[in-house]
């Protein structure tokens, strides 16, 4: 079992390699007629047909969330959302970003993407932030999304990551997908984790009543928390930096 999750890591690996060294294919031949319109909403399909979300297609893939998605557009009344980035927006992240992820937080990443509701670009406008990703409640984090606008003009941000809501590849319910330039990272990657279950004892406070406490002090036992923030926040501004470009 335990060589599972490594021979597919290789093979992500590998099949990244091929995409980044090939130059760009050409992914249909522009006579080929679709095929009926009707049947099933298959995202992998509704991707290949966008061109250039190969990256996203292999991630969906391997982590099964496209069979995930395929099964519950069918299946609920409230339609899905999922966000697509480029073959671009991957390769744009700092190198190693994705392959530093473990297999589980790139099951998140994907998993953020999506949102396990309907809206159309107008909808995106009105949502109350932040909006659930189908990421929520994973490790405890909120792993959701804040969307603004201007005008006709949609944004979604992580926190760390703040991009525009591009052209829909499919609008109708129910499953919209939208065009990103950039992969959403969630902030909860790059947050110091939190310091677990409190150790029981009952914090009476009563000399200050600093309201923040339980959530900054540096107390010399939490070495570790601290480097894990420390990390956070080359991050953040590895990430910012990128940003500028
Ligand atoms: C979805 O589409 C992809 C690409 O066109 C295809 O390989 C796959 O078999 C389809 N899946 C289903 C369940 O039809
Ligand atoms: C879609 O859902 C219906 C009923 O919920 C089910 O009968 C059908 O097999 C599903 N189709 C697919 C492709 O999952
Ligand atoms: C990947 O992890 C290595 C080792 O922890 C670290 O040096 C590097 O900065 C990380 N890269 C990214 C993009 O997070
Ligand atoms: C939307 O995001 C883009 C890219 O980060 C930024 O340039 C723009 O100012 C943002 N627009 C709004 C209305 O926040
Ligand atoms: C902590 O407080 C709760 C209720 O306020 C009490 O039931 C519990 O016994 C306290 N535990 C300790 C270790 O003081
Ligand atoms: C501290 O608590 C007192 C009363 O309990 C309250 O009046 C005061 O506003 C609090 N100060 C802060 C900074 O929370």
């Amino acid at each position: 079992m335990a060589s599972t999750p490594v021979s597919s890591i290789i093979l992500s690996l590998t099949s990244l390699l091929f995409l980044l060294l090939t130059p760009h294919i050409q992914a249909q031949s522009p006579s080929a007629p679709s095929p009926s319109p009707s049947g099933p909403i298959n995202i992998t399909d509704i991707l290949v047909k966008g061109g250039q979300y190969n990256i996203l297609i292999r991630l969906l893939t391997s982590t099964q969330v496209a069979n995930q998605i395929n099964n519950q557009v069918n299946n609920s009344n409230d339609g899905m959302t999922v966000f697509a980035p480029t073959d671009n927006a991957f390769s744009n992240l700092p190198s190693g970003t994705l392959n530093n992820l473990s297999a589980q937080q790139q099951v998140q990443l994907v998993l953020y993407h999506v949102l396990p509701k309907y809206y159309s670009l107008p909808d995106l406008l009105t949502v109350s932030n932040p909006v659930r990703t189908q990421a929520s409640g994973q490790d405890g984090g909120v792993f959701g999304l804040d969307f603004s606008g201007a005008g006709s003009q949609v944004n979604v941000s992580t926190g760390i990551v703040e991009t525009i809501v591009n052209t829909a590849l499919r609008s109708n319910f129910p499953l919209a997908v939208y065009s990103l330039d950039k992969v959403l990272l969630p902030k909860e990657f790059y947050e110091a984790k939190a310091p677990a279950p409190a150790p029981t004892t009952n914090v009476t406070s009563s000399s200050s009543n600093s309201t923040k406490s339980a959530a900054s002090p540096p107390s010399p036992a939490s070495g570790s928390g601290r480097l894990q923030m420390r990390v956070g926040l080359v991050a953040s501004i590895v990430l910012f930096c990128m940003g500028l470009f």
